[in-house]
């Protein structure tokens, strides 16, 4: 649909559907140009609505062929994408036959076709374009499918839930019957018609059941399966013995397919993937993706629970389903990890370093989300276009709400509690509130602790708190006050933000390091040596009581493991924060003190300040985390820099060419100061990944590759043998997270153009491997022979090159999406090019596909934030694609509010 009208959904007018589905009964015929769809439809009443008798019923770009009332033909109206019938009984069998043509469907919403078949995706509003139907979450059906299609293009058909019966039809084609025993919203409906190859295997249940599982590639993708495989099974282990959760399909399907507008889709029994998060085997996958498809097949599949079995009622209550499967995807990630390790302390390292990469993903994405244009809270009040609530604050911030309940109730409590709202609403369609309530009730015998009253104001309130703490020390009686306070900006919605329920975890560190008892005014018995404190007010003091007295003050590690999605505006000095960053026993908070102490050198730089004894205090700190007995991949995160997105939120200007300037220096000073042992460690990294034999991703490995190739990177920043080292590195590799490290150094240093060539001819048949080699061009920090060329000219060459394409969202991603977002430097030059380049790609793109369209239009969320001069040209740029009078709603939803 297309509009100037902008029309706006509010949660508040939600009202239950009018009428109900029991049965759907679906015939497809599948046809490149004119599929055609009969749809048999139970409907009754819904006792609970006192809406008019009148059946309205969603539909997009179908044609109407005809449509009959218990047999009888009637003519429904149909207008603005909807299907109204008047005067329908209370009780009846709707059947509609309707036509559409998958190959003209470039939105990739609905039914489309990829090059080697027919593929669906539903969520959030694509089933409409399939049939005429109440789309709506919160109307479930049982659904049995007949598909049919010719039978020499399409070998393969698969449908959700158990395959009843499949054979032969004249005319060369064939069919096959699926039945999916489970209530369903019409979000999770799926099916794939294509020429498909597939690994599976048989599992049996912690009930003893049987199970089918499949992976479903392309033919010549077989040995790019098995990571998923197992990642599935790791997975179905995982939610069995952490939340008693089983597999409850007697068939679990994924199935890859290359052209596909997100990450992956949980349909029910029939998991649908973009190729990315499936396909991997050392030669093409880097440890990252790796890492990325267990993550990924983990979450579709926790689907199953959280969001099928239990699922939303309407689409404000996102997150319910997807805050809270993030949540369980990170923590399965995080025991993956745990249960690969030798020892306890590697075990404590490697989640930290997990739950590291989490929060660099919040700040990076989700904060500046929060405080700009498209700011809303997790449970968003209004929307134009759902599709754009796909957002980093109801996965990524969302997910944080829940780890905060498991932090207040603790992790027994959380368990109950999602036991509990199992036992309540399976086969449901709910809401964030019923979440909330089952972990309350569950855990009612806690008393005030399971209270979340005021905790659900987290689930209302958009924006990232600011968290300050002040600190008051009597070394005479060793009584240490701390004073938390917290503030919220406000926004244009909510001018007026109030207190939320803030779990701040604590730990108290003596003159020696170690962990002090902690003990408030008041109690007896012993002490924990890390707490929750319990911030509800805009301002609370907690005074810990019985510390060394006679001793300096000792120095607080808040916020441990980061216990709750806000800015930490803490008071620490210098000393304190290396302090921090050596003796922490909460590995997170030794990461997070070297980050503040890099950022207030990055501050001062870009005030202009030479800080030159603050920046040898942070080289030497950097040293000794580099020559500790440490594990390899916390140090690799422990001496990353901030990244550009994160600074420039700490930011009231944003200069990003000068960010990335200060940023490169410093990275250049770290370099020479830490030449000597970054050769050393590259080296004797090297010897020990030799000696362990072939490659394997597993985290210990993964983790020494990638301070190896942290070193290598920072030894290509300055004058010396890096490059020669990058140029050995990639010639001699034998698995892509070492080739692509060392093409990455080189690309960015400028030096690539042999490489780049000869990792273009290597890989031209590998879509996922090309789609990297874009990615790092469009977002490094030099045209790749280092020449004074202007960057976007680069860009323009890669969008003309002949291996490019427009309508793969995938490669569309890798060079125009990366280049908008990934690339500040380039992306904000001074003749305002790259925002040109910006505007004429929205409108490109928004006449494909409009969902990939306002993802890039996204690139200009925080414009109010740079310099004057780009200001004025950004908005040019907004305003250019404003005034084009044919925009999606989706597009135009971005854009309305960026300038608004
Ligand atoms: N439910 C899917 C997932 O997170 C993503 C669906 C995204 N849909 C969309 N319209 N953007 O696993
Ligand atoms: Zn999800």
């Amino acid at each position: 649909m297309r509009t100037d009208q902008p029309v706006t959904i509010r949660r508040l007018d939600y009202q239950v559907p009018a009428y109900l589905v029991d049965t759907v009964e679906l015939d497809i015929a599948l046809d490149s140009e004119r599929t055609i769809v009969e749809a048999k439809l139970g409907i009754r009443r819904n006792p609970a609505s006192t809406a008019p008798r009148m059946l309205v019923l969603d539909g997009e770009a179908l044609e109407f062929i005809l449509a009959t009332l218990d047999g009888q033909p009637v003519t429904p109206v149909i207008a603005d994408n909807r299907f109204t019938l008047a005067d329908v009984p209370d009780s009846f069998t709707l059947v509609t036959v309707s036509a559409n043509k998958p190959s003209a469907n470039t939105t990739l919403s609905g039914l489309f076709m990829s090059k080697n078949g027919f593929f669906t995706q539903c969520e959030a509003e694509g089933f409409r374009r399939i049939t005429y139907f109440p789309d709506r979450p919160d109307v479930m059906a049982r659904y049995r499918v007949r598909l049919s299609a010719d039978k020499a293009r399409y070998p393969v058909l698969l449908g959700n839930g158990n395959l009843l019966e499949q054979g032969e039809l004249p005319g060369g084609r064939h069919y096959a019957v699926w039945d999916d025993p489970f209530l369903k919203p019409s979000y999770l409906f799926a099916l794939v018609a294509a020429d498909l190859v597939c690994e599976e295997q048989t599992i049996t249940t912690n009930t003893g059941r049987t199970a089918l599982l499949q992976v479903w590639v392309e033919n010549g993708d077989l040995d790019k399966t098995h990571h998923a495989m197992e990642s599935l099974i790791n997975s179905i282990r995982w939610d069995e013995q952490r939340f008693g959760l089983e597999l409850d399909l007697d068939r679990f399907m994924i199935v890859a397919v290359s052209d596909f507008n997100m990450g992956a889709m949980e349909n029910k029994g029939l998991n649908i993937f973009n190729t990315k998060f499936v396909l991997a085997n050392p030669q093409v996958a880097t440890d990252i993706d790796f890492a990325n498809v267990e993550s990924v097949v983990g979450h579709e599949y926790f689907h199953n629970w959280t969001g099928n079995r239990v699922t939303c009622r309407d689409w404000f209550q996102l997150s319910l389903k997807e805050g809270l499967t993030v949540f369980r995807d990170q923590e399965f990630s995080m025991d993956m990890i745990a249960a690969a390790a030798p020892n306890a302390a590697v075990a404590a390292s490697g989640k930290a370093v997990k739950r590291i990469d989490d929060v660099r993903t919040l700040r990076a994405a989700q904060f500046p989300e929060d405080a700009g244009p498209m700011s809303h809270p997790i449970r968003p009040d209004e929307y134009q276009e759902i599709n754009n609530f796909y957002t980093a604050t109801v996965y990524e911030k969302g997910s944080e709400i829940i780890r905060m309940q498991q932090t207040i109730l603790g992790r027994d409590g959380f368990r109950r509690g999602m036991d509990e709202y199992f036992r309540r609403h399976d086969g449901q369609a709910v809401t964030c509130d019923d979440f909330v309530a089952a972990m309350e009730a569950a855990n009612a015998h806690l008393g005030e602790t399971a209270d979340l009253s005021l905790f659900r104001r987290w689930y209302s309130q958009s924006g990232t708190p600011v968290l300050s703490a002040e600190r008051e020390w009597d070394g005479n009686t060793g009584r240490l006050t701390i004073t938390l306070s917290q503030h919220t900006a406000p926004s244009v919605s909510q001018p007026v933000k109030l207190p939320l329920h803030i779990p701040v975890v604590i730990g108290l560190l003596g003159a020696d390091g170690a962990d002090l008892p902690l003990r408030l005014d008041g109690e007896s018995g012993p002490a924990p040596t890390e707490r929750v404190l319990h911030l509800k007010e805009a301002k609370q003091s907690f005074t810990f009581t019985g510390l060394p007295a006679g001793e300096a003050m000792p120095v607080p590690s808040l916020l441990r493991g980061f216990s709750a999605p806000v800015v930490l505006d803490h008071d620490l000095r210098v000393e304190e924060l290396a302090f921090l960053m050596a003796h922490d026993s909460d590995a997170f908070n030794r990461w997070e003190a070297g980050q503040q102490l890099m950022l207030s050198v990055i501050h001062a730089r870009l005030r202009g300040e030479d800080a030159g004894l603050q920046t040898s205090a942070l080289v030497e700190a950097m040293h000794r985390t580099l020559e500790a007995d440490l594990d390899p991949a916390f140090v690799e995160v422990a001496l990353t820099l901030p990244d550009e997105a994160y600074i420039a939120e700490t930011l009231d200007v944003v200069d990003a060419p000068a960010i990335a300037r200060v940023r490169d220096e410093l990275k250049r000073q770290v370099a020479t100061g830490l030449e000597d042992s970054l050769r050393a460690r590259y080296t004797a990294l090297g010897v020990a990944l030799a000696a362990a034999g072939e490659y394997r991703p597993d985290p210990a490995s993964a983790g020494r590759r990638g301070l190896r190739n942290l070193c290598l990177r920072y030894l290509t920043e300055i004058e010396g043998d890096g490059l020669q080292l990058a140029r050995e590195q990639y010639a001699a590799a034998t698995n892509m997270t070492d080739r692509f490290a060392a093409l990455t150094a080189l690309a960015h240093a400028g030096a690539a153009t042999a490489e780049l060539a000869d990792f273009f001819q290597r890989y031209e048949n590998e879509a996922l491997v090309l789609d990297k080699w874009f990615t790092l061009q469009s977002t490094a920090a030099r045209v790749p022979d280092g020449s004074s060329q202007p960057f976007v000219l680069h860009v323009l060459g890669l969008l003309k090159h002949a291996a490019f394409n427009l309508r793969n969202p995938n490669r569309a991603r890798s060079v125009i999406l990366q280049f908008c977002m990934n690339n500040p430097r380039h992306f904000h030059a001074d003749d305002g090019s790259g925002y040109q380049l910006w505007a004429e790609y929205v409108l490109r793109l928004d006449s494909l596909n409009p969902q990939i369209a306002a993802r890039l239009a996204r690139s200009m969320d925080r414009w109010r934030r740079h310099t004057p001069e780009r200001q004025a040209r950004m908005r040019e740029a907004l305003q250019r694609v404003a005034d084009k009078p044919e925009l999606s709603p989706d597009v135009r939803e971005i854009v309305g509010k960026a300038l608004g």
